[in-house]
């Protein structure tokens, strides 16, 4: 009994230090989001405990010297409101407008004598203006353990990079708070500093208690994705330009399992492909277009979207799913595809003839140069080798060039 009691008290105690962090009045799980014009607006997510019912961002010009903190403004955060009773915490938002294209900018977010370090970021720039980003495949498993390097390393390599597309499976069950620390922890200050643009997968779906699925009860409050994407599809479904480049998000989970979804990523996509006054265009979804894996065909976004990509001449096609890595063209025109994975779950892969690059059981981290006439895409492994190299290079009747720059 005595044993009992001890081994109960020592659970309490551990359960109440491992709450301790949650808990903490001071804001964590610190993001950084895409805006649709990242140029002039950031929008930043954190989360407190739930005691906190009022939060606060401070912005201001970056300086070298620390007095710029005085001229910081505040704005009251949009807190929302709890989502599981077994989670005591609070996720606050807010998004900066009215910023200049090209600044960098510190910002913080707390309340009363509880804030968060300074964050320093830039804001996007001018169309034309080169820039770089940063493409990760699944995260999803053994997440702070083995996916921190992939993310650390990538920020090494291009630490100035414009934002970072994450393309699903971000953790491997959608409404585990452990597996969103993990996601939290291995990104770190990067997560603060770079913008984000997360898409989902089908790890963050989950079936609710009517039968359905749906996205992960986290998605929503802890990220804050611009909302000009389809009814019904807010957060998963978007588009952001960043100097020239039009970044699109589907979600190509309900592409999978909702015929009224489909129909509507389908209008909306032809839409925002049509009206499209950037040069360059990257597409991110989850479920591949062309697959690495003879087990999974994912016709119905095949049949639905490939012609729209061929289409618009959509340039970059940036996937994850199959826990492999794969590049290539459906011919010899048209949009390059990739298969990436960022974290250790892998699976084999079924050599096919558009695959012009493969790998396996390799976690790989992708970093994009865009010029305004030339793409230059380079997959890395995570302990730092040039995996992939490709060039594109824009002709004038918009078809690419594609020379391929791996010996
Ligand atoms: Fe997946």
């Amino acid at each position: 009994m005595m044993r009992f009691i001890i081994s109960g008290w020592l659970l309490a105690t551990c359960f109440l230090q491992c709450e301790v962090h949650a808990q903490s009045l001071r804001p964590d799980r610190i993001v950084l989001n895409v805006t649709a014009d990242p140029s002039r607006t950031a929008a930043v997510t954190w989360r407190t405990a739930q005691s906190i019912t009022t939060s606060y961002a401070e912005l201001a010009p970056a300086t070298a010297d620390p007095r710029f903190t005085a001229q910081a403004t505040q704005y009251k955060a949009e807190t929302t409101a709890p989502f599981a009773d077994s989670l005591p915490v609070r996720y606050h938002h807010f998004t900066f407008s009215g910023l200049q294209p090209n600044t960098v900018y510190a910002y913080r977010v707390g309340q009363g004598e509880e804030w968060s370090e300074w964050f320093q970021f830039s804001t996007a720039g001018l169309p034309g203006e080169p820039f770089s980003f940063i493409y990760l495949g699944d995260a999803q498993a053994n997440i702070l353990s083995l996916w921190s390097r992939a993310i650390r390393k990538a920020w090494s390599s291009a630490p100035d990079a414009r934002l970072i597309i994450h393309a699903g499976d971000l953790v491997h069950k959608g409404n585990n708070n452990n597996q969103w620390q993990q996601w939290f922890e291995a990104g770190s200050f990067i997560h603060s500093s770079i913008p984000g643009m997360m898409t989902p997968g089908n790890h963050e779906y989950y079936e609710n208690t009517a039968g359905q699925d749906v996205p992960s009860v986290f998605w929503r409050p802890q990220f804050t994705l611009p909302e000009n994407g389809p009814a019904g599809l807010e957060e998963t479904v978007y588009y952001t330009d960043v100097q020239g480049m039009r970044f699109i998000s589907l979600n190509s989970e309900e592409i999978r399992i909702s015929d009224t979804l489909l129909a509507r990523q389908q209008t909306w996509l032809e839409d925002v492909l049509k009206n499209n006054p950037n040069r360059w265009t990257c597409i991110t979804f989850h479920h591949p277009v062309l697959s690495t894996s003879k087990k999974h065909d994912n016709t119905r976004l095949r049949e639905n979207f490939k012609p729209l990509l061929d289409k618009y001449k959509v340039d970059l096609v940036l996937q994850g799913h199959d826990h492999t890595y794969a590049r290539g063209r459906s011919g010899n025109t048209g949009p390059v595809y990739v298969v990436s994975v960022s974290g250790p779950k892998m699976t084999e892969i079924s050599s096919q003839p558009w695959m012009a690059r493969t790998g396996t059981y390799t976690q790989l981290y992708q970093i994009v140069d865009v010029k305004p006439k030339t793409i230059s895409y380079r997959a890395y492994t995570v302990t730092g080798e040039l995996f992939d190299a490709f060039e594109l290079e824009k002709q004038a009747n918009g078809e690419n060039l594609l020379k391929n720059k791996m010996k």
